[in-house]
This record gives C-alpha cells, sequence and structure tokens, in this order.
C-alpha cells in the first residue's frame, strides 16, 4: 500500500507545541509502523525559535526511530511574507528529490488566533495556490457565529474547496465511525432509531484533566466552545442524521441533522442550559472573578419528525470523575415491560453495550438488569487512535470525516441562543468539586 501512495511532504506548523508532541507525532510514528505511509514522507516542523532540537519532540524509541530520519525543523517568523516564500522554495527542494508528483500538507496546529494570519500569509505569499498543497485546521472555528463568518470567508477566498481539511478529531474516532455502521447495518437497532421507541439522548464527555496548562486559551474559550461547538455537536449529528447509502454523503446528512438542531428557546433558558466551574479553576487561571464555564449541562431538540419530542442531552466537563465519552439512547418503557439502554462507548474501551432485563439465574427468580458487552480491545490488538486516522484520510484525499464550512457555521448557530444568554448573566454557573460525578452536578433553581 505505502509504495503506491502520493510522496508527502507535511508541514506541521508549530511543532513545538502540545498537540505536535502528544498526538501529531505519535500518530505518525504509529501509521509508520503499520506501513500505511508513503515511503516517499517527510516532516518539516516550523517554528519561531531557534533552540528546537529535534530529540526533545518525541518520546518513545519506535517514535525516535522514524522522525529522526524523516523530520526536520525550519525555522520562520510567521508573520514574514518572504519567510513563507523561503519555506515555499525549500519545500520545492525536497520535492524535486522525489523525482516524481507530490503533495505537500500544511497542518495549523496553531492557537486560534493565529491560524487565520497564517492562513492570509499562505495566500498572499502564493504557497496556497500550487493544486498539490492542502491545509489541514484544527478547531476552534472563530468564537462564535460572525468570527467563524469571518474565517471561512478568508480560507474560501485563498484556498479551493477540496483544499481544506478542517480537523475535528471525534469524527475520526473509531466509534464514532461505528456509529453510523452499527446503527444501519442492525436491523433490531435500524428499525427502532426513531422517537416511538427512544424517549432520551445524552451525549456525555466527561474527563478526569484539568485544563492543564491551557489558561489563556481556555479563558478564551470555556467548554461550551471547546467540546460542546465542536466534538459533541457532531456526535448528536452522527446519532440523529439519516444513514445515507454512500460515504461521500456523510457530511451533507451531518449538517442537515445540525439544521435541525435547537435550543428549546420558548423557555427560561436555566432549564435547557448551564454550566459549571470546578473549585481551583479561579486560581488556576489566576483571575478571581473568572465565569468561564468547565462544565456543561444543555438540552437540545430536533425538528426532525422523526425525533419530535426527543430531548437530546449533552453534557460534558473537565475535573471531572473519571475520563469518557458515550452516546447513551434510552428507550421506552411502561408497566409492563422495563426500559433498555444502548451505549455506544467512544472511550475508554471502545464498545457498545446494552442494558436489559433478564431473570438472574437462582432459587429466587429476581429478575433484575444485567449488561451486554462489546469490548473491542478483547477482540482486537489494537485500535487505532483518532489523528491516524486523520493523517491517513487526508493523505487519501477522503473528505467524509472532515467537517465542512457550513457545519461549523451551523453549529454556531445552534449555541447563539446560550452565548447571548450566558454573556448577559451568570447565574446559572455552579460550582463543582474536581472528581465529582456528572450525575452529582445540579443546578437548583432560583
Ligand atoms: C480537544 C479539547 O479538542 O479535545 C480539549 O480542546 C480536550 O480540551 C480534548 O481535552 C479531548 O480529546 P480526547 O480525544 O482526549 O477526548
Amino acid at each position: 500500500m505505502s509504495s503506491a501512495m502520493q510522496p508527502t511532504i507535511l508541514v506541521i506548523v508549530g511543532i513545538t507545541g502540545d498537540l505536535a508532541k502528544r498526538k501529531l507525532l505519535p500518530a505518525i510514528s504509529e501509521l509508520a509502523v503499520a506501513a500505511v505511509l508513503p515511503e516517499k514522507f517527510k516532516i518539516v516542523g516550523v517554528t519561531r525559535r531557534a533552540d528546537v532540537r529535534i530529540e526533545d519532540l518525541f518520546s518513545s524509541v519506535a517514535q525516535a526511530s522514524y522522525h529522526s530520519e524523516h523530520l526536520e525543523i525550519f525555522q520562520m517568523q510567521l508573520h514574514e511574507t518572504a519567510d513563507y516564500i523561503r519555506l515555499s522554495a525549500h519545500l520545492d527542494d525536497i520535492g524535486k528529490s522525489f523525482n516524481e508528483p507530490y503533495q505537500r500538507l500544511f497542518y495549523l496546529s496553531v492557537p486560534p488566533q493565529v491560524s487565520q494570519p497564517i492562513i492570509k500569509l499562505l495566500g498572499t505569499s502564493g504557497v496556497a495556490a500550487a493544486s498539490n498543497t492542502k491545509l489541514l485546521l484544527e478547531k476552534p472555528f472563530g468564537v462564535d457565529l460572525a468570527s467563524a463568518t469571518d474565517l471561512v470567508e478568508d480560507i474560501d477566498h485563498y484556498f479551493k474547496p477540496g483544499q481544506v481539511y478542517r480537523i475535528d478529531h471525534y469524527l475520526a474516532k473509531e466509534m464514532a465511525q461505528n456509529l453510523i455502521v452499527f446503527r444501519d447495518r442492525n436491523s433490531l437497532f435500524k428499525h427502532t432509531w426513531n422517537k416511538d421507541f427512544i424517549k432520551s439522548i445524552e451525549i456525555v464527555a466527561t474527563e478526569k484533566i484539568r485544563i492543564e496548562n491551557r489558561t489563556a486559551f481556555y479563558e478564551q474559550t470555556g467548554a461550551l466552545r471547546d467540546l460542546v461547538q465542536s466534538h459533541l455537536l457532531k456526535l448528536a449529528a452522527l446519532t440523529l442524521m439519516d444513514v445515507p447509502d454512500s460515504l461521500e454523503d456523510v457530511p451533507t446528512f451531518r449538517l442537515k441533522a445540525l439544521q435541525q438542531l435547537h435550543v428549546p428557546k420558548d423557555i427560561p433558558t436555566i432549564d435547557y442550559a448551564w454550566r459549571g466551574q470546578y473549585t481551583g479553576y479561579r486560581e488556576e487561571v489566576d483571575n478571581p472573578h473568572s465565569r468561564v464555564e468547565t462544565y456543561v449541562n444543555l438540552t437540545l431538540h430536533s425538528s426532525d419528525p422523526k425525533w419530535s419530542g426527543v430531548p437530546i442531552k449533552i453534557i460534558t466537563g473537565k475535573a471531572l470523575h473519571t475520563k469518557a465519552t458515550e452516546v447513551r439512547i434510552t428507550y421506552k418503557h411502561d408497566k409492563q415491560y422495563a426500559s433498555n439502554q444502548l451505549i455506544i462507548k467512544l472511550q475508554p474501551d471502545e464498545g457498545i453495550e446494552l442494558r436489559l432485563y433478564a431473570q438472574t439465574p437462582g432459587y429466587d427468580r429476581r429478575v433484575e438488569h444485567h449488561s451486554l458487552k462489546l469490548a473491542f480491545k478483547d477482540h482486537i490488538a489494537k485500535v487505532p487512535g483518532a489523528y491516524e486516522q486523520v493523517f491517513l484520510d487526508a493523505l487519501h484525499s477522503q473528505n467524509s470525516q472532515f467537517t465542512t464550512n457550513q457545519e461549523v457555521l451551523e453549529s454556531w448557530r445552534i449555541l447563539a441562543l446560550v452565548q447571548k444568554q450566558w454573556a448577559m448573566s451568570s447565574e446559572d454557573l455552579v460550582v463543582y468539586k474536581p472528581g465529582t460525578k456528572p450525575e452529582n452536578i445540579h443546578h437548583v433553581k432560583a
């Protein structure tokens, strides 16, 4: 497979950043071990710093053996047009050594306020115009509908649609992809995937970690923009959308599901959108008055008649009891039969759990809840990481796991009312202790 792939230069802008070290370089060495990278493959790590040593950028022996041969550092000023021209000439030199057509992937692993000027400079310096160039962008895409619209306009001005890959690494998670397959390929679930059978949907993403060292980023972002706007609304879309016949149509179907999502506007905000902040957060960011949320509890509805009346809850937070991302489907019940729950587990331990009622063997014939569990780790050696999938899809120009401009704007549209309410008042903000379970975080109505 690898020898047939187009030679590639991967430019990582922000090579010394946390993301490059923790996710990007490890993902590439995993792909190298699996022999799915092009044979002619170079990584150019861009940084402003003059003191960067390649050996400080990776942590394992496997990474060292691949990256010491394939990674090089390019120092430049990110605001200097001349440096982009110098970079482009350097990439041309590498490309010539391949002796055959090649592609250049620019991965912007930089804070959002830095990425927009870089996009403009890639455009004005002429780098973007080369048809073998692709742009890979990390979220967040803007901070609200207005700033996202501005960003989208800049991207569209300098890059053609097929050149741009907007990354939402949750879409590339194994079980996010599997969610569509699972619900479409099993008649049991396919025929019951609607309001007649399903009572409620919960998308839950708890994290044990705090904000780590990202204080400035988090103070500007908060959980609503960081996880809900991007990752969790995408999971909601994958859960609610109709399943297309072809993978290529998945983004269009996700968009349609997002277009139908809304907050129930006619009831007081606190009933459907409230937030929390863990104790110690204000000291961590050195802002005694911070109202930034580290926890979100949001209820949405869909105007798709198929989902009429089904609440879609989105719950996420930092500094909670455990790391887990799950889509929980609760089925309807009445007096004669009990409710079942289906849990799609994105992480950890990717798999599926079905909670059923059954008689527990024994003399007392107790009927109780039991779980049927499928954990992929019990069956296969390794579940690929999301960033491995992101790179592979971008290398192969497969767009379906990337997010479109319209999806970005639609997600901001869904949250606009909540953002507006939260900017006006913080009476919904509750404080919780680190390590708390989400079910123990309550909003007490005034
Ligand atoms: C990132 C967020 O996009 O996703 C982080 O900015 C968050 O705040 C991270 O911790 C979670 O990703 P994962 O793959 O570890 O669940």
